[in-house]
């Protein structure tokens, strides 16, 4: 890297792929140096959902902002920066192309090597700013409002997915499921926090697709159930039936992170992504890898959700390994397979490598 040396090779971050600008710095040596996020849920809120043109005017309207204030934080120059990392996919293309044009244009500026980065590679490594970091190999387990997977980490850049959802995104489940109970966006958290009072035995749901081998995931039928349910038992029944779907998908994410870890011979698990804050998550991995002997490996609750910092973290690994966009067109990957990338420094398909440059005529 351009301005890098052993000991002091600061990384900014920048996450813009749906409805949260993050930023942080990252230094290889002397780890997590700064971070800021604004949540752009009071925006959506009023529509229900994200809203993807008030995302990216929101962010353009952020991003400059946060990267001063972190920059200040960690006390440092932009001069100072070794290098900057965006997330490049997938993800909302007009929200991307904020973060990106915004990395792009900044490193040009100052003639630091920049790098697009894969933004469920970030979720992954998300675990790693914690003081006891997972060594891979690991089991991952990544659930987010876009994303559910279960993915085998033989090492950084190497991932085999081993089963995702075949329709509703674990985090989307939750949204949607809350919608319907009245909840407001985004509704995993407050579907989670009604559960807290709700009777775990009065419904039953369904533990979808586990009564047969394979890690798939299936969470459309289950929100139906919980549409029915309510529907017939009525509005009182509320904090009962987010209990009920609570327990069902907890036990269901249980059975194939088991089946995952056993299959794998892994000895260690990852869980992250927004819905790795959910606690009553947390707690029932963790048994299970008491019970595997296992260790079980989250983020810190506000790095499970988006945040700049699992992408800057994400962008040093990369960049120390001579990673970088070689070219000046700025490249978004709003669909983005895992499975695509190769470990730092290989010759995986990164976000500016898919397509060839047109030639002139
Ligand atoms: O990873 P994330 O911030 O964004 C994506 O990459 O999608 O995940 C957001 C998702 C939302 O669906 C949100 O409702 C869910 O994570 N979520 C939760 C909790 N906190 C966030 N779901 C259940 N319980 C929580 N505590
Ligand atoms: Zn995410």
């Amino acid at each position: 890297m351009a301005k890098a040396n052993a000991t002091h090779a600061p990384v900014l971050g920048i996450e813009t792929s749906c409805d949260e600008t993050g930023v942080a710095v990252y230094d290889q040596a002397r780890g997590l140096m700064a971070h800021a996020l604004h949540s752009q849920v009071d925006l959506h809120a009023v529509y229900g959902g994200v809203v993807p043109e008030l995302a990216s005017r929101d962010h353009v309207r952020r991003l400059l902002l946060l990267v001063e204030r972190v920059l200040e934080q960690a006390g440092l120059q932009q001069g100072d920066l070794a290098g900057i990392a965006y997330t490049a996919g997938p993800g909302l293309v007009g929200a991307l192309l904020v973060g990106a044009s915004v990395a792009r244009a900044l490193a040009w500026g100052l003639g630091i090597p920049c790098l697009g980065v894969h933004h469920m590679e970030a979720h992954l490594l998300a675990p790693m700013l914690e003081p006891q970091p997972p060594a891979p190999p690991f089991v991952a387990l990544l659930v987010s409002g876009g994303h559910t997977m279960l993915v085998h980490v033989r090492g950084i850049g190497e991932y085999e997915v081993l089963g995702e959802t075949l329709d509703d995104a674990l985090g989307e489940a939750f949204d949607k499921t809350a919608k319907i109970l009245g909840l407001g966006y985004p509704g995993g958290p407050a579907l989670s926090a009604l559960a807290e009072g709700g009777d775990p035995r009065r419904f039953r749901f369904p533990r979808p697709m586990t009564d047969r081998p394979g890690l798939e995931f299936s969470f459309s039928g289950i929100k139906t159930f919980a549409l029915n349910t309510f529907r017939e038992a009525g509005p009182e029944a509320a904090a009962d039936v987010a209990r009920a779907f609570e327990e069902a998908v907890v036990d269901t994410l249980v059975i194939k992170s088991r089946r995952a870890l056993q299959r794998t011979g892994a000895r260690r698990l990852v869980v992250a992504g927004g819905v790795s804050a959910n606690r009553r998550l947390r707690a029932a991995l963790t048994e299970l890898g008491g019970a595997l002997g296992v260790g079980v490996y989250f983020p810190r609750p506000e790095f499970c959700t988006d945040n700049g910092a699992m992408v800057a973290l994400t962008g040093a690994l990369r960049l120390r390994a001579g990673e970088q966009a070689r070219d000046l067109r700025i490249v978004v990957r709003p669909r983005w397979p895992l499975s695509e990338l190769r470990p730092p420094g290989g010759r995986g398909v990164r976000a500016d490598r898919r397509a060839p440059l047109p030639r002139p005529a």
